[in-house]
C-alpha cells in the first residue's frame, strides 16, 4: 500500500428532513450567499426549505450557475460577494453549483487573476466556508475539495483542488433527488461509477480493503442505478445511490492506491469543445480506454470481471473483453450513450480534441503517465 494522509472535514447530514440540522452549523455572524443553478430548486421545493432555514440570517442570492459552470458567470458571483461583504456560501444544487461555489470562495479574496487558480494552479491562502445542499448525486463535490470550471472564451475546462474549499457540511436528503430528469439520474450513476474505476482499475498494490470498498460501491451502483430509473420515488433506492456517489469521491477509496483519471481528462475536452454532459464523455472514453490499456490494467480488469460482474467462464482475455462489454452495457442501460457518433461527432473532431489535450498539457495521462496524444487518439478512434 502507498503512504497517505486522510482527513475528510465535511460533516454529512444524511436523510429525509435533515436540512433542519444545517441552521446550527452556520456561523453566528453569517452573511450568506445562496448560490444555485437554473431554477430546478424553485420547482421542487428545495429553495423553499433553504429560505426557511435562512430565516433571520442575512443573505443574498445568486442564481443561474449553469451545468459545467463558467468562469464568466461565476465572476459575477465573486463581484457580489466582494460588494456585500459575504462570508459564507450556501451552495444548493448539483456538482456544477457546488464546484462553482468553491471557485467563488477561493476567488473572492484572491489578489491575482482568478482564472490562474485553475489554469496555472495559483495558490490562494484563504477561502470562504461553504455549506452544500446536494440535489444530484454524482460528482462527490459535496464532500471533496475539487472544482471544475469552464472558461467559455478559451474553451478550456480546468480543475483545481484544495482543502480550503471543501464544504464544512453537506445536506444529503434523498427526497431532493426525486425530481431529477431520468437523464440526470443516469448521468449521476455513470459519473460515480467512473470515479470508482479511476481509483480502482489501475494495478494491484496489495490494498484489499480499498479494493473491497471500491467493488462494493460499483456493485451497489449496478444494482440500485437501474431501480432509480424504474422507480424514481423509491426512497431507499435514492438513498443508496446518493450515499454511493458521495463515497465514490470523498477521498476514502483512493487512499494508498494508484489513481488513473485519464478518462476524466480526455472527457473534459469533449465537454469544453462540444458541450457534452460530463457523464456522457466518460461513457464514451472509458470502454475504449480499458481496451487500449488492457495490458497495464490486466490484473485489475480480471478482478473487475470476476468480482464485480461475476464473470467466471473463459480465458483471461475473454474475461477482460466481457468486463469491458459489461461496463459499456451498464452505461447504455443507464441511458447514457457510449459512442462519439451517438453525439454526431466524427473523425475530424478527434483532431480538435487532441489539439486541446496538447494545449492543456494533457500529454502523459493515467497511472503510468503513458497515455500520450497517440494513445488518446487511439482511444477516441475506437469510440467512433
Ligand atoms: O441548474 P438546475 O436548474 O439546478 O438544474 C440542474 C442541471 O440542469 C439539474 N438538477 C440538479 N438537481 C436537480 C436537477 N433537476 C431536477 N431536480 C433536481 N433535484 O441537473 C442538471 C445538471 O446539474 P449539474 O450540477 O451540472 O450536474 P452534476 O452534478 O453532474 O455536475 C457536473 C459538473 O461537476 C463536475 C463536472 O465536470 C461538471 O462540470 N465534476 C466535479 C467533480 C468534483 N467536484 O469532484 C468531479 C466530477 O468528475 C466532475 O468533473
Ligand atoms: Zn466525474
Amino acid at each position: 500500500m502507498l503512504n497517505f494522509n486522510f482527513k475528510n472535514q465535511t460533516e454529512i447530514l444524511f436523510g429525509k428532513g435533515q436540512i433542519k440540522e444545517a441552521k446550527s452549523r452556520l456561523p453566528k455572524d453569517a452573511k450568506v450567499l445562496l448560490l444555485y443553478g437554473g431554477g430546478s430548486i424553485k420547482r421542487n421545493g428545495v429553495y423553499d426549505d433553504v429560505v426557511k432555514l435562512l430565516e433571520g440570517v442575512s443573505y443574498h442570492e445568486f442564481g443561474g450557475v449553469e451545468p459545467n459552470p463558467t468562469l464568466e458567470t461565476l465572476m459575477q458571483a465573486v463581484e457580489l460577494v466582494r460588494a456585500k461583504g459575504i462570508n459564507f456560501i450556501m451552495a444548493v444544487g448539483g456538482g456544477s453549483v457546488i464546484d462553482g461555489a468553491k471557485f467563488v470562495a477561493a476567488a473572492a479574496h484572491f489578489d491575482g487573476e482568478p482564472w490562474h487558480i485553475l489554469a496555472k494552479g495559483a495558490a490562494f491562502t484563504s477561502a470562504l466556508p461553504i455549506g452544500a445542499v446536494l440535489t444530484l448525486p454524482a460528482t462527490g463535490s459535496e464532500s471533496n475539495g475539487n472544482s471544475v470550471v469552464t472558461n467559455k472564451a478559451t474553451a478550456q475546462k480546468r480543475a483545481f483542488g484544495s482543502d480550503l474549499v471543501q464544504p464544512v457540511f453537506a445536506v444529503l436528503d434523498p427526497v431532493y433527488t426525486y425530481s431529477l430528469p431520468l437523464k440526470q439520474v443516469g448521468n449521476g450513476v455513470v459519473d460515480a461509477f467512473v470515479h470508482v474505476i479511476e481509483q480502482y482499475l489501475t494495478y494491484p498494490v496489495n490494498a484489499p480493503l480499498q479494493d473491497r470498498f471500491a467493488e462494493g460501491i460499483l456493485q451497489t451502483l449496478i444494482g440500485e442505478g437501474p431501480k432509480a430509473l424504474a422507480t424514481p420515488q423509491d426512497y431507499d433506492v435514492r438513498a443508496n445511490v446518493m450515499w454511493s456517489a458521495t463515497m465514490a469521491l470523498n477521498g476514502l477509496i483512493g487512499k494508498g492506491v494508484p489513481q488513473d483519471w485519464a478518462t476524466h481528462m480526455i472527457g473534459h475536452e469533449l465537454t469544453a469543445l462540444f458541450g457534452l454532459d460530463h457523464a456522457q464523455t466518460l461513457a464514451i472514453v472509458l470502454p475504449p480506454l480499458m481496451y487500449v490499456q488492457r495490458e497495464t490494467k490486466r490484473q485489475k480488469l480480471l478482478q473487475l470481471g470476476q468480482r464485480v460482474f461475476d464473470i467466471s467462464n473463459g480465458t483471461e482475455d475473454e474475461i477482460i473483453d466481457k468486463a469491458i462489454k459489461a461496463t459499456q452495457d451498464f452505461f447504455e442501460h443507464m441511458g447514457v450513450k457510449t459512442r462519439l457518433s451517438d453525439y454526431n461527432l466524427a473523425a475530424t473532431d478527434i483532431d480538435k480534441l487532441i489539439a486541446n489535450l496538447e494545449r492543456n498539457g494533457m500529454t502523459a495521462l493515467g497511472e503510468h503517465a503513458d497515455i500520450d496524444l497517440a494513445k488518446a487518439r487511439q482511444i477516441l478512434t475506437l469510440a467512433l
